[in-house]
């Protein structure tokens, strides 16, 4: 090899050192430096509204900006335009809009999730209720208590006003009954629910939504005190420890491959598992009810225990995970047998004794079986007592004899 051969070859070579160099500090770079956000995009028809709320609403545009919405170009109109003769069109700035973007407006482009939620439970929330709130909240203190109480977590019916405090002819929603944000509030398009319960506007981040606290606005007190059973059980724990591990953004979130360390309650009852899509009929994965006086298996319920399985499945062994539910039907089976089904049995055949009137809550005793399995039914460890001291001890001045007949093994 001659000289101008030699410093050919060390040219050569030390380009491609150099170009190896460069590569790897840039794909280093990417992976090191924070990702650069991808720009909100802002359509002809959202330009005006964009503009202007930035400066009346700022906070309400920057959310809808650090959305995945706006970088795709999903923006104010999608989701808030409203067509003429709707009962909440209103006629705002040269458009016409709704205040309220209904699951209905969602289904646009999330049929999917929409079909899911209204076939749920969450979906008929405020229509299970409306008769009895009618009765306990609105009796008590009128509709502002009955909103801030029972409605606030199951919904209400939003109504439209003539003319209002908006300054318009239509549209304008009847302050006694609008803000509500309960999870199966009535619309005025007729749709039922809310899917901002869940994603909060508007960022809508399902990162926020995978968040037990996102449930537990409503999963909480004494009579579905599901968010403080999380919160103290090992699962609840280990996820507040390594908070920074649950890699709540990704855009999968399958536990096993995107995440370890512990379930959320979306994991369990929402999200997608190794075998199973994301589910948005939250009852789907409920294989028996706890909130029956005596808790039945529901229809299908091998499938459903099977679905809520391959959500343990992704940490846990077979075998773990068989064993847990045997154990858990066996203490349901078990109050059922010595307290529930007794104290039902009880009841009845005090009523057929013409011992207490069919009206509700006019005796002592009704107080008593309702606590038995609405507030203390939900914590093992008073049932016993309370099944003896307040509900066998009414049961037997109202009838002398009665628990030998119902409740012998007690
Ligand atoms: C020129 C300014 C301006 C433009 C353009 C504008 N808005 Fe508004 N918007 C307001 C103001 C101010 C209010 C407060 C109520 C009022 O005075 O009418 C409001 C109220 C609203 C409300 C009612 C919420 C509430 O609680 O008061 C919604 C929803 C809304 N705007 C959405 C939109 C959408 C969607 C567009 C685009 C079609 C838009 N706005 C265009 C200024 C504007
Ligand atoms: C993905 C759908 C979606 C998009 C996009 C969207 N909104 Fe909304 N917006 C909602 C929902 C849902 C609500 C809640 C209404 C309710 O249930 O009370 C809401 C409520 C509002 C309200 C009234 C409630 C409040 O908190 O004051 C205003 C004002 C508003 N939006 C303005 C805007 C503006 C301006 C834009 C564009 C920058 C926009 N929205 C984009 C869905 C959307
Ligand atoms: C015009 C179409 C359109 C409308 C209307 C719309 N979205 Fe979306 N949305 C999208 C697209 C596209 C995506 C990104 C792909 C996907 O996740 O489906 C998205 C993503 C989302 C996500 C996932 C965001 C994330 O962080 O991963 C949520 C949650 C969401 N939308 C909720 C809603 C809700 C609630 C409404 C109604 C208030 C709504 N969307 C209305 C088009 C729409
Ligand atoms: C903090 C939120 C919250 C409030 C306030 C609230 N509920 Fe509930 N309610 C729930 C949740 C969550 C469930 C589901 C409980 C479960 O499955 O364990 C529920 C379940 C129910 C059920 C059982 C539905 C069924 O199909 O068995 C009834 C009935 C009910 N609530 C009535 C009321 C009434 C009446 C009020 C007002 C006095 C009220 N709730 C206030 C959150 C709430
Ligand atoms: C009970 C809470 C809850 C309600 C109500 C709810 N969502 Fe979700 N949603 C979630 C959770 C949790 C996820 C994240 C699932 C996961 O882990 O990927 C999600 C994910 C999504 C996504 C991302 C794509 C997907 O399916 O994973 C979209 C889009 C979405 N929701 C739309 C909606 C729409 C539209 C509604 C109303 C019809 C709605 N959601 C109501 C909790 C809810
Ligand atoms: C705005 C209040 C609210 C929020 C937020 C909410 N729920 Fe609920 N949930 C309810 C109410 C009320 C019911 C009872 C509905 C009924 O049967 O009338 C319920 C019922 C349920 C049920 C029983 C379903 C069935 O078919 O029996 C499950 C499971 C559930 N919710 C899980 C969740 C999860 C998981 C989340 C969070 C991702 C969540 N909920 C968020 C209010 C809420
Ligand atoms: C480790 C998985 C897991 C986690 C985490 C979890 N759940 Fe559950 N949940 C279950 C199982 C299992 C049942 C009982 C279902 C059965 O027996 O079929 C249940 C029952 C319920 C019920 C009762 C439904 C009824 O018919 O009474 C509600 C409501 C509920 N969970 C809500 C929540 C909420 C809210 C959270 C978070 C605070 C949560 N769950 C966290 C697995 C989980
Ligand atoms: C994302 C992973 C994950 C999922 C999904 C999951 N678990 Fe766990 N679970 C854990 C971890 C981690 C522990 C702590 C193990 C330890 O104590 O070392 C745990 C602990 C437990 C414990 C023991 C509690 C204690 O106090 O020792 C039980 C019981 C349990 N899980 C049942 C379930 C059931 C039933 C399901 C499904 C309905 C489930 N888990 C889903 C990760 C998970």
């Amino acid at each position: 090899m001659n000289f101008r051969a030699k410093q050919l070859a060390v040219a050569v070579i030390s380009l491609f050192f150099l170009g190896s160099l460069l590569t790897v500090g840039y794909i280093e770079s990417e992976r090191l430096l924070p990702k650069k956000k991808a720009k909100a995009v802002v359509t002809n028809k959202n330009l005006s509204c964009v503009k202007c709320h930035a400066e009346k609403s700022p906070a309400i545009v920057t959310q809808w900006r650090e959305s995945l919405h706006a970088t795709l170009g999903v923006g104010c109109m999608d989701c808030h335009e409203a067509k003429k003769g709707e009962p909440d069109a209103w006629e705002h700035e040269e458009s016409l809009i709704s205040i309220i973007p209904t699951p209905k407006d969602c289904a646009r482009c999330h049929e999917t999730q929409a079909k899911e939620f209204a076939a749920s439970a969450h979906a008929s929330a405020a229509e299970n209720v409306a008769l009895l709130d009618t009765f306990r909240g609105e009796a008590a203190g009128g509709t502002p208590v009955a909103i801030g109480g029972c409605q606030k977590c199951h919904g209400n019916t939003v109504k439209v006003l003539k003319g209002g405090p908006l300054g318009s002819k239509t549209g304008t929603l009847d302050p006694a009954t609008w803000p509500n944000a309960g999870v199966g509030r009535i619309n005025p398009d007729g749709s039922k629910g809310s899917c901002a319960v869940c994603h909060a506007r508007h960022k809508f981040a399902t990162a926020q939504a995978r968040q037990s606290e996102s449930c537990g606005k409503c999963h909480i007190g004494p009579e579905h005190p599901q968010l403080e059973i999380y919160g103290e059980s090992k699962h609840g724990l280990l996820v507040r420890a390594q908070i920074g591990e649950m890699n709540f953004g990704s855009s999968e979130w399958v536990a096993g491959k995107d995440y370890s360390a512990a379930p959320t309650c979306a994991t369990c009852h929402m999200s997608a598992t190794k075998s199973l899509p994301v589910t948005h009929d939250v009852g789907r994965r409920i294989a028996r009810g706890l909130r029956p006086i005596v808790s039945k298996k529901f229809e299908n319920w091998e499938r459903k225990r099977k679905d809520m399985m391959s959500a343990c499945n992704a940490c846990h062994g077979p075998e773990y995970t068989k064993s847990f539910f045997v154990q858990s039907d066996g203490t349901l089976d078990r109050y059922n047998e010595k307290f529930a089904g007794p104290a039902e049995k009880i009841m009845e055949a005090l009523k057929q004794e013409g011992k207490i009137t069919p009206a509700l809550f006019d005796e002592k005793i009704e107080w008593a079986f309702f606590d038995l399995w609405h507030h203390e039914g939900r914590s093992a460890r008073k049932i016993a007592g309370h099944f003896k001291y307040r509900f066998l001890s009414e049961a037997e001045k109202l009838s002398p004899g009665i628990s030998e007949r119902f409740a012998k093994d007690r």
